[in-house]
């Protein structure tokens, strides 16, 4: 799949998140459905978004054993998504029976990637919390080989460490970076973060912009902007 810009609908409901894609005329954005909204208004909003033309990123980071994960990952799989993801702490067994759920019938599958250390987990929180004596580095490079060892196609990813997963995992493998943000912008509660022309020069395949767009005066010119900077056309 080609390199794209991904909207974060972070509403709450369907009737603000349809309002928002209705100033979309022209042009039809990958959305990216978290679990506020998909708890709130179930897979219909799922079909509704695909009905009007979009790619769906649905971002519910699954985590749980094995043959629940691959169950749930069937069911996922009937939605007709683009994009969807699991926690790679739930180690490769649990990935590759993700993968293995999402196969459709006809052979067909959405992206599966994986999220490593969440961006609000500190290194201080993994070693005294989770136990874990690595550093942060050292523990997201382990979780993005483990998701390429089970055969995912990607991880998510602060935009500033795209360049060293695609070194360890290979240029083909996916990096999905959230933590974007115009250069003359807000940077709101986002810590590390890039502008979209240098998430582009450092590798990262999908950018996932939240506020940016969304609460931007002109979201389609925002939304616009970004594709430019990002894709560079
Ligand atoms: O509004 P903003 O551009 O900050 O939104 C970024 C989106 O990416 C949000 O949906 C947020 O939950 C998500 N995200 C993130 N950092 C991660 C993983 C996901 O910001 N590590």
């Amino acid at each position: 799949m080609a390199k794209d810009v991904i909207i974060a609908c972070d509403f709450s409901n369907a009737a603000d998140t349809l309002a928002f894609l209705d100033k979309f005329t022209d042009v039809k954005p990958f959305v990216k459905i978290g679990m506020e909204l998909y708890y709130a208004e179930g897979p219909a909003i799922v079909r509704e978004i695909k009905k009007r033309g979009h790619k769906i990123f649905l971002d519910l980071k699954l985590h749980d054993i094995p043959n629940t994960v691959k169950k749930a990952m069937k069911v996922l799989s009937q939605l007709d998504i683009d994009m969807c993801n699991v926690h790679a702490s739930g180690t490769i067994e649990m990935m590759k029976a993700a993968l293995e759920g999402l196969i459709r019938e006809d052979g067909t599958r959405p992206l599966l990637i994986a999220v490593t250390q969440l961006t609000s987990t500190s290194e201080e929180a993994m070693r005294q919390q989770l136990l874990i004596n690595a550093s942060m580095k050292d523990t997201v490079a382990q979780y993005a080989k483990n998701t390429k060892e089970a055969g995912l196609d990607g991880i998510v990813c602060s935009p500033l460490e795209a360049a060293v997963v695609k070194d360890i995992c290979g240029q083909d493998f996916l990096t999905i970076t959230p933590g974007i943000r115009f250069a003359d912008a807000a940077k709101d509660d986002q810590v590390r973060i890039t502008t979209p022309s240098k998430a582009r020069e450092i590798g990262s395949d999908f950018i996932v912009v939240g506020r940016p767009i969304t609460a931007a005066t002109d979201p389609v010119a925002s939304y616009k902007r970004c594709v430019t900077d990002f894709l560079g056309n």
